[in-house]
């Protein structure tokens, strides 16, 4: 099985900030810096990180040459990131004390997809290869059509979730990882066991992992719902950590592993990510989560 991961490439500015700031407030940061991002990036750095062999697809402006390299030397395949000649995408990050973060997006070149560029990446793949798809490139609702016309299983993570994701056909869609605000956006329910009801209830074949931060996740595969755990740590930044948990819970489940068992190592390789700044930056390598 071929891993394909069509998403997003960012430059992430981030920002040490005491608390996010309000309307009209100027604040003064306690600290600056400038990371490789993208939930796309992330998590086929944490795929590549976890063991997986993936095939990066996307746009970067000429400012972003630097991410692609960074992939590259990941041991991402990047012959399907293309050159776009709209800059480079990038993220306002705000990260406060406790770690928690707030981001403001530009698309840039994310949203330059067009169909010729999906279907000519798509034709180097095949019926039962995974794609991986994030909600932070324009197209996605065609790349979901176009990837189940050629029998390819879908994995998605809707994040950041907006209206743009009620036009993607999530009957379609295999694997559905996503978090609690994402869970809620989908299907107005707030708590976790009514948000994965409600999604089991309109898509019976799905598979879900619903991550709830510290608290671990519940997950439901193959008629079996179950919940995890996650490590306790100390986080001081949570950037990237549903990227690391997409990346290793994926590569798992393309090894053949259990989703218990999958989910267990990606919940671990999350809980190293917010004990360390930025976003792929803080993935941890396969023999970091094995200890
Ligand atoms: O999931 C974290 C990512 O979200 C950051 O790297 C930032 O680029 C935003 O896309």
């Amino acid at each position: 099985m071929k891993i394909l991961n069509f998403g997003s490439i960012n430059i992430d500015k981030v920002y040490q900030v005491d608390h996010f700031v309000m309307p009209g407030e100027t604040q003064s940061c306690q600290g600056f810096q400038v990371f490789p991002g993208g939930k796309g990036l992330n998590q086929s750095i944490a795929l590549a990180r976890a063991g997986a062999k993936v095939w990066h697809a996307g746009k970067a402006g000429r400012d972003g040459d630097w991410l692609v390299r960074l992939m590259k030397e990941a041991g991402v395949d990047t012959r399907f990131v293309a050159v776009s000649e709209q800059e480079t995408g990038s993220a306002v990050i705000q990260v406060d004390p406790s770690g928690q973060n707030g981001i403001l997006l530009h698309d840039g070149a994310n949203g330059t997809m067009e169909e010729a560029f999906i279907h000519e990446v798509l034709a180097f793949f095949d019926k039962g290869d995974l794609l991986l798809l994030q909600n932070e490139i324009n197209k996605v609702p065609e790349m979901i059509e176009a990837a189940w016309e050629k029998g390819m299983t879908i994995a998605f993570n809707p994040s950041p979730a907006n209206e743009g994701i009620g036009k993607c056909d999530l009957s379609k869609v295999t694997w559905l990882l996503l978090n609690e605000t994402e869970g809620e956006q989908l299907t107005g329910e707030k708590e976790p066991g009514e948000i994965l009801s409600q999604l089991l209830f309109q898509y019976p074949r799905m598979n879900v992992v619903l991550t709830l931060g510290e608290d671990g996740g519940i997950c439901y595969s193959e008629g079996r719902k179950f919940s995890f755990s996650a490590p306790k740590v100390k986080a001081i930044d949570t950037t990237g950590a549903g990227d690391t948990f997409t990346g290793y819970f994926l590569k798992g489940i393309a090894m053949g592993e259990t989703a218990q068992a999958a989910a267990a190592t990606a919940a671990k390789a999350a809980a190293i990510a917010v004990t360390r700044e930025g976003a792929s930056v803080s993935i941890p390598f396969y023999s970091e989560v094995q200890v």
